[in-house]
């Protein structure tokens, strides 16, 4: 990187590692020097115990006491800490801020895992007051994070974060991804990029550009992004969350932008906001969004928020929760546009090179298991099992119940004894799903322990529930399918 596309000059940066690594700035080294209350306290935003664990100022304590504690201390402690990066450079570079009588941080310098370091933004939580930058860089929030544990991490070539921030969806990528390539439109955020990657010895692709412009023409084994998804008129603000598109448009430009940035095989995850519209089916509304991109898709709906806790949400985000005007004019468009409700989630697509892609949308509200991602990749792969199989060859196979399956029933008291009012199985692990089911697809997941063909199971079962062989394979096709897809009954494939 050219040293004016950084935070600081290249051997900035590298002064900036020595003195972290040095101090054992790292996730691990923090935890080590606070001991757990104190790291609990930080995780609540309670510094007290940080502050009392870290009064002799060392280099560490120093490197605490600012960036995580958000503390002013003398300039000549300071310089201390960072040294062997001058501290007038760490000021010019806008790492630190002159405040009172000392320094303090500049930008959020945050340990990640035990071995990285993201650049970001100071949140506006901690600048109470203070407008944020237009071009401010988000740090490591929820949805950053949302998109981080959802992502496929299977070994590819290349590999693309759209709206890279402070870089962190790109630290993630180079751990299984030979090439990082990462955009963003704003300048700001890649001087932030950029620095990160430095600091993290990486060596990433960074373009600037609006959304896939900068890469027109190339395509991508994996693409992730966590763009500005926010709803609403179109107004942008602060780029991290505007994307200047009316309403919910960036997820369908996205959608369709996917199928030429993806190469055979590859996968395409992104984070995003849609309306639910009075009079239409928000699922139906999405799924149009893959109508002919000839790609598999897989919308998880994870949040639906009303629009007054929406603009809420947003205006605080910004620092900007008191403008009775913004909130106004904002639940005006939505009055307007009939919007009832916003959903939020994450949209997983494949370039799979079926000729009947699938296309599903729902609702995915419980808490899973972590990581996502392994749960989407497999999700996938059980689509790829099911696309090239007919009914026929659905029954031919074997195929076993999910480890752990749980039977839940609900059941009332009456005269003959218990009646079984629903019967509902329920996945322990992953994603948690449940499933209403009857008594005969219940003996069938049951019965699936992996040794007869289906066809033969579903044989014993005509004769078990009198009815005809032919017509119950026939109704169990889609229910098979389905319980596949889910995951409920896996293949044997030994
Ligand atoms: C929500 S932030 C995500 C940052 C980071 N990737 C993460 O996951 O935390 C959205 C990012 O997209 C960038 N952005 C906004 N509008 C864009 C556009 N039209 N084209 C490319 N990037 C854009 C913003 O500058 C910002 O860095």
């Amino acid at each position: 990187m050219a040293e004016q596309d950084m935070l600081l000059s290249p051997a900035g940066v590298e002064a900036l590692r020595t003195a972290l690594t040095r101090a054992r700035f790292t996730s691990n080294g923090i935890a080590d020097r606070l001991g757990p209350q104190a790291t609990g306290g930080v995780a609540r935003n309670d510094f007290r115990a940080a502050l009392k664990a870290t009064e002799d100022r060392d280099p560490l304590a120093t490197l605490i006491r600012v960036f995580i504690c958000d503390q002013t201390e003398s300039e000549a402690v300071v310089a201390a800490a960072l040294a062997p990066l001058d501290l007038a450079e760490a000021v010019e570079g806008g790492l630190l801020e002159r405040h009172g009588d000392g320094v303090r941080a500049g930008v959020d310098l945050e340990p990640y895992g035990d071995e990285w370091w993201v650049l970001a933004d100071v949140p506006a939580s901690a600048r109470p007051g203070r407008p944020l930058h237009s071009e401010h860089v988000l740090g490591i929030g929820g949805a950053t994070q949302t998109l981080i544990g959802a992502t496929v991490r299977r070994p590819v070539g290349t590999a693309l974060d759209l709206g890279t921030g402070s870089g962190v969806q790109a630290l993630h990528l180079s751990t299984h991804a030979r090439s990082v390539t990462a955009t963003d439109v704003s300048p700001r955020a890649l001087r932030f990029a950029a620095t990160t990657a430095a600091l993290n010895g990486q060596d990433w692709e960074l373009l600037r550009g609006d959304m896939v412009a900068p890469v027109a023409g190339r395509r991508f084994d994996l693409v992730v992004s966590n763009p500005p998804f926010v709803v609403g008129p179109g107004t942008t603000t602060h780029v991290y969350r505007d994307s200047g598109r009316v309403g919910d448009a960036i997820g369908s430009e996205l959608a369709a932008a996917a199928p030429a940035l993806l190469t055979e095989g590859g996968t395409m995850q992104y984070l995003a906001n849609w309306v639910h519209v009075a009079g239409e089916q928000w699922d139906e509304r999405v799924a149009d969004w893959f109508a002919g991109t000839g790609l598999d898709a897989w919308v998880i709906q994870r949040e639906v928020a009303d629009p007054m806790a929406y603009v809420n949400l947003w205006l605080t985000d910004v620092g900007e929760a008191a403008d009775p005007q913004r909130m106004a004019a904002w639940l005006d468009w939505f009055d307007a546009h009939k919007v009832e409700a916003i959903g939020f989630g994450i949209i997983s697509l494949r370039r799979g090179g079926h000729a009947d892609p699938v296309v599903r949308v729902e609702d995915l509200r419980q808490r899973v298991e972590p990581p996502m991602g392994d749960q989407i990749g497999a999700w996938f792969d059980r689509q790829d099992f099911l696309q090239v199989r007919d009914p026929e060859a659905l029954l031919a196979e074997r195929y076993r119940a999910a480890e752990g399956l749980q039977l839940r029933q609900e059941a009332t008291l009456g005269d003959e004894g218990w009646a079984v009012d629903r019967q509902v199985l329920a996945m322990p692990h992953g994603l948690r799903w449940t499933e209403e089911i009857d008594p005969l697809v219940l003996a069938l997941v049951g019965g699936a322990d992996g040794r007869l063909p289906l066809r033969d199971q579903l044989a014993l079962l005509a004769v078990a529930h009198d009815v005809a062989p032919d017509e119950l394979a026939e109704a169990a096709g889609p229910i098979v399918a389905h319980l596949v897809a889910r995951g409920i009954i896996e293949p044997v494939t030994d």
